[in-house]
């Protein structure tokens, strides 16, 4: 069912499964029929006062539209995905900071997500993984404050326009829109909070045999 393109574990695998093209197509069409706005997730507030040039928005999709988003994910059985599921997009020029994923209810790293390409149109937005550098984090939120050090990536890839990445976000990551002339957007799901202790390697397991 599903297929491995490229395996670059413990940081991500890219895969291909059975009707993915038209999952991207679905995706696509909600997205286009929806309005983005700027998001109401307080780490990206918190980010957004950190540094202010930080431009994305995020469009969270409606009930029916979460409904067929899960239910046609050959995924969200097996790996207990949240029923909901937000597109994120980056605009042209924009570098992310670089962080952890976290679960605003209990503060918990989100292990890993499932993402989607939803609009990429080059190859120019860069996503790379960190080491864990505890004495740069900010206080207020999992981040690695640049500003007082660049860390070199340990590895950096693209998000492909005809793959899904099974994406370790329990890893220091960041993405890198800088060099881009387009928006970028991806929709990302993660695992419930009933299974939010799940690992990316309990996830590659299941997917995967492996
Ligand atoms: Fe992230």
């Amino acid at each position: 069912m599903f297929e491995i393109i490229k395996d670059c574990s413990p940081y991500y695998i890219t895969f291909t499964h059975v009707g993915l093209s038209d999952y991207i197509k679905l995706l696509q069409n909600i997205a286009n029929n929806a309005t983005f706005v700027s998001s109401n997730n307080k780490s990206v507030s918190i980010l957004k006062e950190i540094y202010p040039t930080y431009h994305t928005e995020e469009f969270y999709a409606s009930s029916d539209d979460l409904e067929k988003i899960i239910n046609k994910n050959p995924c969200s059985e097996l790996l207990h995905l949240d029923k909901s599921a937000a597109f994120l997009t980056t605009y042209p020029g924009v570098r992310g900071p670089i962080h952890q994923d976290v679960n605003g209810l209990n503060k918990t790293n989100v292990q890993f997500r499932i993402n989607y390409p939803v609009f990429v149109k080059d190859d120019k937005c860069i996503t790379s993984w960190y080491e864990d550098i505890d004495l740069l984090r900010h206080s207020r939120i999992p981040i690695i404050d640049v500003s007082m050090h660049n860390p070199t990536s340990i590895l950096s890839t693209n998000i492909s326009p005809n793959y899904a990445v099974l994406f370790n976000t329990s890893i220091f990551h960041d993405w890198d829109n800088s060099q881009s002339d387009n928006k970028r957007t991806i929709v990302g799901m993660r695992a419930d909070n009933n299974h939010s202790d799940m690992t990316f390697f309990d996830a590659r397991k299941i997917l995967f045999g492996i």
